[in-house]
């Protein structure tokens, strides 16, 4: 898929019907958003949040605890990442979000008000991209979104506009009148996204979008997300994985067990996670290895972690990281050990709220009791779980 971004930014100014806009969206970067999940149970949040989650519970069958009082709350005009690992709660909230299911308990407000069942005024100004969306494959791009707009009732004319236009900006228009059945992953959820567009909604909500798609379809499908998020609109993403969606983001929650854990201005995030860390993969006597690590800094400058055969330092202080390197490739040299890899700074975002988790946990604090053992469900993270091998920690 090629998008050309100022074309495509122009193509949906031009979809909007209501261009009486107050302003464009209130830029998020920077800005403190605050702190819901600990202090926001039983509060009334007011117009500048699109949606307002208040101790929302549910419970299917009497026995599986999806939701687990979760707070939450979503600036308008934001894009807001959940984030968290399979079986977190993400899609229930989203299912729950459109009034599709009942909550066992708690509430949830959209656009200033309640949701449920009976709210089908309310839902038809939110777009919903489930995940992997399934098409009738005998359709086309344009018979689908013929379809979609009577059923959100859109004039035929004002319809065949919008779909044009959409077709574009998803760049679906060169197969427009071709046989779904023969579509890409990428160009389901492409069209996925454009029947979610097609009642101009002001609340897009996409449940993994990058689902099933590689590397540089996901890179795609961000950029397209940046352009729609160009407009006065909110939009709320659910993800398992980080690295998707930290770009994107100007808001992120985390959830897991159903409960939000974190939540902030992804700038915010980034900065907690800028502090430098470097990870070594070694073979060899890793303990004696680890047991050397306090001798190359000052007591309190670095935290390690060690997971299996890998050790994964993080800087404290304005350490000269170059210096440490230097006496770390020093140390494997003496310790006789062999180096399988070194990495730096990556995986940011992950690192940052699991910090955040330990820093809970050191103070007492214990939002997701079961976390240590949900961590490895996360990518990419994932991997240490499998690897097998003690982890531990320590300080130096
Ligand atoms: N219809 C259902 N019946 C029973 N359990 C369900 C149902 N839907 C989801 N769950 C359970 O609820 C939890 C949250 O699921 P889900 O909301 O799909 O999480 P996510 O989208 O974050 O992967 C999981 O443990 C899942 O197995
Ligand atoms: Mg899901």
């Amino acid at each position: 898929m090629k998008l050309a971004p100022s074309s495509l930014r122009r193509s949906l100014r031009a979809v909007r019907d209501d261009e009486s806009t107050d302003g464009g969206r209130a830029q998020a970067a920077g800005e403190e958003a605050p702190a819901v999940a600990t202090e926001l149970a039983g509060r009334r949040a007011g117009p500048n949040y699109v949606v307002e989650a208040y101790d929302l519970t549910k419970i299917y069958d009497n026995r599986y605890i999806a939701l687990n009082a979760l707070n939450l709350r979503v600036r308008k005009n934001s894009v807001y990442g959940l984030v968290g690992p399979n079986g977190a709660g993400k899609s229930t909230a989203f299912r729950l979000m459109l009034g599709l299911q009942r909550p066992t308990a708690g509430e949830i407000r959209v656009l200033g008000r309640p949701m449920g069942a009976e709210s089908a005024e309310l839902r038809r100004r939110i777009g919903f991209l489930p995940t992997a969306p399934a098409f009738p494959r005998h359709m086309t791009p344009i018979s689908y979104l013929q379809f979609v707009s009577k059923i959100v009732g859109l004039p035929a004319e004002r319809a065949k506009i919008r779909m044009t236009t959409l077709l574009q900006s998803v760049d679906l228009t060169d197969v427009a009148s071709q046989r779904i059945e023969g579509f890409s992953t990428g160009m389901e959820t492409r069209l996925g996204i454009a029947a979610a567009l097609m009642n101009d909604p002001e609340l897009l909500v996409l449940d993994e979008p990058t689902y099933g798609l590689d590397p540089p379809g996901r890179r795609q499908m961000i950029e397209l997300i940046r352009e729609l998020s160009g407009r006065d609109r909110t939009i709320i993403i659910a993800t398992h994985i980080l690295n998707d969606v930290e770009r994107v983001c100007t808001d992120v929650g985390v959830i897991a067990q159903g409960r939000l854990i974190y939540d902030g201005a992804m700038a915010e995030m980034r900065r907690l996670a800028r502090q430098n860390s470097i990870t070594v993969e070694i073979e060899g006597n890793v303990a004696s290895f680890e047991r050397r690590i306090p001798e190359l800094d000052e007591p309190g400058s670095v935290r390690w972690e060690r997971v299996g055969s890998e050790v994964r330092i993080t800087f404290l202080r304005a350490n000269a990281v170059t210096e440490y390197l230097k006496r770390l490739l020093d140390l494997v040299e003496r310790s006789g050990v062999e180096l399988l890899r070194l990495d730096t700074g990556t995986h940011e975002v992950e690192e940052a709220f699991l910090r955040r988790l330990e820093e809970d946990r050191s103070r007492g604090v214990l939002r997701a009791p079961d976390w240590a053992a949900q961590e490895g469900a996360l990518e990419p993270g994932a991997e240490e779980a499998d690897r097998g091998g003690g982890s531990r920690s320590g300080a130096a």
